[in-house]
C-alpha cells in the first residue's frame, strides 16, 4: 500500500514513521508513506497557503490551488483514494481501518487553519473524522489513520501479536491481561488463568469483556446485544 501525506508540517511525522511498527512495514515494504509539503506548490510570491475568507469570519481559510498542484503531482493521482482529515467527516472506526487496509493508494490532506476552501472537496472522495473534538491540525489524525490501517494489513503484526482479538472487533472492549509475577504486592492472578482449562478461560474472558463494555461502553454493549439478538 502506497500512502501520500499532503501536509505543511511533514517533520511532525517523524518518529512516527521511524520507530517501532510503522517502522518495521516500511522497512518491509507493507507500507510505503510519502510526505508531500504542498507549501511547496503555491503560486504565492510569499509562500502563502491561505487567505481571508470571502463574505468575512473568523480566521484564515486554505487556499484550493496549492492543494490541488499538490495534488495532480502526485503520480496515480486519479486512482487513489482521496481522503481529507478534518472534525467534519465521518467517523474513523475499527471496521473502515479493515476496509481501508485492501485500498491499493491513499492520499491524505491535512488542514490546517480555519477550514478548507470548498472547492477543496472537489477533488477528494471523503472526509474522514478521528473523533468529536477539535485538534490544531490535521497531522495527529492522519497518522491515527495510517496506524489503525497500516496495524491490520496482512503481515504487518505477526500472528503472536495478532489483532483479532482487539477490542471493537466484535463489538467488545477487550477483557484484561495479566503475566508473571503471579503475585505483585498482594494482587493475585484471577485463578481461573492459571488452571489450564481452555472453556472455563474463554467464559471468563467474554464475561470481563461484557462486564467491561457494559461499564464504560453502554453503546457498544447495546450493540452487541443487539446483534446477538438478546
Ligand atoms: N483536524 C482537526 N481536528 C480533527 C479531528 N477531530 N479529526 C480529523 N481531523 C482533524
Amino acid at each position: 500500500m502506497r500512502i501520500d501525506v499532503l501536509t505543511l508540517f511533514p517533520n511532525m511525522f517523524q518518529g512516527f514513521i521511524t520507530e517501532s511498527i510503522m517502522a518495521r512495514a516500511i522497512k518491509n515494504n507493507l507500507v510505503e508513506i510519502n510526505l508531500v509539503d504542498f507549501r511547496e506548490f503555491t503560486d504565492s510570491k510569499h509562500k502563502k497557503v491561505d487567505d481571508y475568507p470571502f463574505g468575512g469570519g473568523a480566521g484564515m481559510v486554505l487556499s484550493v490551488q496549492p492543494v490541488h498542484s499538490a495534488l495532480i503531482s502526485i503520480k496515480g493521482y486519479q486512482d487513489a483514494l482521496k481522503i481529507i482529515v478534518s472534525p467534519q467527516g465521518e467517523t474513523f472506526t475499527q471496521k473502515k481501518a479493515y476496509e481501508l487496509s485492501n485500498v491499493k493508494h491513499i492520499i491524505i490532506l491535512c488542514g490546517h487553519y480555519e477550514g478548507y476552501d470548498e472547492r477543496i472537496r472537489d477533488y477528494f472522495d471523503y472526509e474522514v473524522s478521528i473523533g468529536d473534538y477539535v485538534l490544531t491540525g490535521g497531522e495527529l489524525a492522519a497518522m491515527v489513520l495510517i496506524d489503525g490501517i497500516t496495524r491490520v494489513i496482512p503481515e504487518v503484526i505477526s500472528k503472536d501479536e495478532s489483532h483479532i482479538n482487539d477490542s471493537f472487533n466484535n463489538d467488545l472492549l477487550e477483557h484484561p491481561h495479566y503475566t508473571r509475577p503471579r503475585v505483585f504486592e498482594g494482587k493475585e492472578v484471577p485463578e481461573v488463568l492459571l488452571n489450564g482449562h481452555h472453556k472455563l478461560i474463554n467464559e471468563w474472558k467474554l464475561a470481563k469483556s461484557l462486564e467491561k463494555t457494559k461499564k464504560v461502553r453502554p453503546d457498544l454493549y447495546k450493540k452487541y446485544r443487539e446483534g446477538n439478538n438478546e
